[in-house]
């Protein structure tokens, strides 16, 4: 059983590397535009959450339902169709592509996707500006600061209008006072696009941006309260 109205969900989610269970039968699910945010210790199993969420890992055993889809059955060359034009990904350091300038990382998924260069390079345009970076276009990730970079990096990951936004401790490298912007941007953008959020952050103040909040503990995950 999925929850009512729900754009992703998780089910019995198993995955382990080696002996100890990464995931031991987390449960999770996300409603259109919904930002939740993934706290817990390190090591319990969040990133493999987002990953088998995201369809990039594949788990042991359980289920994720996107919108009509079931992930878990779709073949390698449908889920990677599906998180190119569904799904947006952040990571903890930006991972833009280094020897293109941050005009042409924002612009790449779009160009991906079809859409011709001029156009692609307008959009791009006007996402930096939204995140605050229009000066860095012309620049490349190793010419910028971090917080300029992470700003790019969340530009690259909206560009698409993805549905769900994977964000893996994006603030992480950041300091607390750019982290809080990043974030503040981030769920501004998503919240405009309608486009779900799952968070993985340490942020203290998360509560802020985010409508609810989970947390993952030996590869389960519980409510604030500590409840299942
Ligand atoms: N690719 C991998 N190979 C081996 N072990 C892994 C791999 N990914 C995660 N793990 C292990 O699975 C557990 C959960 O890791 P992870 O999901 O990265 O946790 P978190 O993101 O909460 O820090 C850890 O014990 C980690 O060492
Ligand atoms: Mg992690």
């Amino acid at each position: 059983m999925t929850p009512e109205g729900s754009l992703l969900a998780a089910e019995g989610l198993c995955k382990a590397y080696g002996p100890t269970p990464a995931l031991d039968g987390a449960d999770f699910s996300i409603h259109p535009g919904e930002v939740v945010a993934v706290m817990g210790p390190s090591g319990s199993g969040k990133s493999t959450l987002l990953h088998c969420l995201a369809g990039i890992v594949r788990p042991d055993s359980g289920t994720v339902r996107y919108g009509p889809h079931t992930l878990t059955d779709l073949g390698d060359a449908q889920r990677s169709a599906l998180r190119r034009t569904d799904f947006g990904f952040v990571f903890q350091f930006g991972q833009l592509v280094p020897e293109l300038t941050c005009l042409e990382n924002v612009a790449l998924p779009l160009r991906l996707n079809g859409t011709k260069r001029k156009e692609a390079e307008r959009q791009a345009r006007e996402w930096l500006a939204r995140l605050e970076v229009d000066g860095v276009g012309a620049q490349r990730p190793g010419e910028i600061s971090g917080g300029q970079g992470q700003r790019v990096a969340v530009a690259r990951a909206l560009a698409t209008t993805p549905r769900v936004v994977f964000a893996d401790e994006p603030t992480g490298a950041l300091d607390s006072l750019n982290g809080e912007r990043v974030l503040t941007l981030l769920t501004d953008a998503a919240r405009d696009t309608n486009a779900a959020v799952v968070l993985v952050t340490h942020e203290a103040r998360v509560a802020a941006y985010s409508d609810r909040e989970i947390v993952v503990r030996d590869g389960r995950v519980k409510d604030m309260a500590g409840r299942i």
